[in-house]
């Protein structure tokens, strides 16, 4: 059964992105902007991210000003994810690790896109899997709506068959907020730890 549950949820996830260029593929979108900047969309290329109201792993209220000053680092996927969701938080604590001190700068951010089983508490214990730094956000479906269309993140429930739990199907990237909260990085799913460390090095002034 968990071995059928992997396989499913490869094939969600390879779905997921098919969803993803459909959607993205817009003449004045992100897309254009992504392939154009070889992977990396600078400031001002899109209308990513904006106004948003969640709750933390605490249960604590936070909106996009929260972090406002500080950069972001903001990855949208969900607690029971099988595979890509574990992979890439495991490459932003890395990326956390490698960027030292400097990383005191960054608030790493994972928001769900499962609000219905993703409760405060569950974020909570899932996110200290993979740093302490780590916050997890939830919410309503409305307000998980609202972020997920703020960032043009794709998500939907999909149950496989044979299955009695459903997966979600989600796009996958890693956005990088400056501390106006504005866009000034994408990355792609399967950045390396050192690539993710790098980009975010070169935007942050030096450590003091
Ligand atoms: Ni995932």
């Amino acid at each position: 059964m968990s071995h059928f549950v992997r396989w499913a949820g490869i094939g969600v996830c390879v779905a997921a992105l098919a969803a993803w260029a459909v959607l993205w593929l817009d003449p004045d979108g992100l897309g254009r902007a992504f392939r154009s900047a070889g992977g990396i969309a600078t400031q001002g290329s899109a209308p990513v991210g904006g106004p948003f109201s969640l709750v933390d792993q605490t249960g604590a209220p936070v909106t996009d000003a929260t972090w406002r000053g500080r950069w972001m680092i903001v990855y949208f996927g969900y607690t029971t994810c099988p595979d890509v969701c574990p992979t890439e938080l495991q490459t932003i604590a890395a990326a956390l690790d490698a960027l030292g001190r400097q990383a005191a700068q960054v608030v790493p951010i994972f928001i769900t896109v499962d609000p219905g089983r993703d409760t405060p508490a569950r974020l909570a214990d899932y996110v200290k899997l993979f740093d302490d730094r780590l916050v997890g956000l939830t919410g309503t479906a409305q307000q998980i709506d609202t972020v997920a269309r703020a960032y043009r993140v794709y998500y939907a429930k999909v149950t496989p068959k044979e299955s009695t739990t459903y997966l979600m199907d989600h796009s996958s990237f890693m956005y990088l907020m400056g501390p106006d909260g504005t866009l000034r990085a994408l990355f792609r799913p399967g950045t390396s730890a050192q690539e993710l460390a790098g980009a975010i090095r070169s935007r942050l002034p030096p450590a003091s």
